[in-house]
């Protein structure tokens, strides 16, 4: 079993011993919401969209705020539930420095850039 599969099922199993109702399926769901959610972000950065700050501002509080009961719901002490953990962190972090730079276009793309790097190196180790 390659390396980074062994560390998801034991950040899964970190999870479920502590009693939660963690399920692997409702951080999919949330998974697949951000993706749409980031996409929309990127239309407007990137894509050529309109810049809607008020959405932007939106969509990265929810964010914050998955990103948050996440980091709430892992109680796993081992050394990959403590990584995840500690990652998910700094995305709430990430989520909220780009929040408070929402109203610029030029500052969110800066916030918003280390916000990607986020889900990339999470995705280099955990999802791939
Ligand atoms: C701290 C870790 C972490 C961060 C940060 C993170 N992800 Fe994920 N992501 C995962 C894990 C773990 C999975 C695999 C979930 C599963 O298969 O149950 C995943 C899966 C996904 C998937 C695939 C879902 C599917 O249908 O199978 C998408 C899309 C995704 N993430 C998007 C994002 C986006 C966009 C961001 C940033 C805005 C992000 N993720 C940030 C850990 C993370």
């Amino acid at each position: 079993m390659p390396l980074r599969t062994t560390r998801f099922i034991v950040f899964c199993l970190a999870a479920s011993v502590a009693g939660l109702a963690w399920g692997s399926s409702s951080l999919k769901s949330t998974m697949r919401s951000w993706k749409g959610d980031a996409a929309a972000i990127d239309r407007m950065l990137v894509g050529g969209g309109a810049f809607d700050s008020a959405e932007a501002e939106r969509i990265l509080r929810g964010f914050a705020a998955d990103s948050q009961s996440i980091v709430a719901r892992i109680s796993g002490s081992n050394a990959e539930a403590r990584d995840v953990k500690a990652r998910f962190g700094r995305f709430f972090q990430d989520a909220q420095s780009a929040v408070e730079a929402a109203p610029s276009r030029d500052k969110l793309k800066t916030a918003y850039s280390s916000l990607r790097a986020d889900c990339r190196s999470c995705h280099d180790v955990y999802n791939n």
